[in-house]
């Protein structure tokens, strides 16, 4: 679990964001540093139990409880981190024609408006979650996913590559809670594809730079 230090939140530079606001932003940073906490937390308790290297029978309901809730609290930063590292101010509603990303989405999905179609059908799913398209690190393919909360429905070993966030405090002083699909319109325009791209694996990035 554990690197054996406490995990620091990150800072990101978000500011001007078409169509999120700053407000928006920095009430979700402060979310965000709450899963940060939660998680160094909840790792320290786990590690209180561990400490006499075992966990006694009356120890095992707590121990029990703070395990179940750490993968909500781990997965809570880390798709925080990928979420806000997958935005910047100037980004682009779709990537270059040449891009990585357009080739393994026309692998995966046929096209990349098929992929898309698919992922923005995925963000206006009713329920609190997450849209997230993950690779395949072994074949490389792309498929796009619905999470639950933050940790339920992610499959194990796949790499996010994209990460939308659409728990309604990702846009509830933006839009109404029947605006989600303007709130995707936005996301879109921030997308920093560049960022996305990097997170790919098992591609061919040199020769797809070079037709760039
Ligand atoms: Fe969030």
């Amino acid at each position: 679990m554990i690197t054996g230090k406490p995990y620091e939140a990150k800072q990101f530079n978000l500011s001007g964001l078409n169509g999120i606001s700053d407000q928006t932003l920095e009430m979700h940073f402060k979310l965000y540093e709450g899963y940060v906490t939660g998680t160094n937390t909840l790792t320290d308790k786990i590690r209180e139990f561990l400490k006499d290297g075992k966990v006694d029978q009356e120890e095992v309901p707590a121990y029990s409880e703070l395990t179940r809730r750490l993968g909500f609290e781990f997965n809570g930063m880390v798709l925080h981190e990928y979420y806000f590292g997958n935005m910047k101010k100037g980004g682009t509603v779709d990537p270059e024609k040449t891009s990585p990303f357009i080739k393994a989405a026309q692998t995966s999905f046929g096209s990349y408006d098929i992929w898309k179609a698919d992922f923005v059908s995925i963000g206006k799913m009713r329920g609190v979650g997450w849209a997230i398209c993950l690779q395949d690190p072994t074949s490389g393919g792309l498929s796009n996913h619905w999470i639950t909360l933050h940790e339920t429905g992610s499959v194990a070993g796949f790499v996010p590559v994209l990460v939308m966030d659409v728990w309604e405090h990702a846009f509830l002083l933006d839009y109404k809670p029947a605006e989600r699909p303007k709130y995707i319109e936005a996301f879109f325009s921030n997308i920093d594809w560049n960022a996305v791209e990097r997170r790919l694996q098992n591609i061919e990035r040199d020769s797809a730079s070079a037709t760039r």
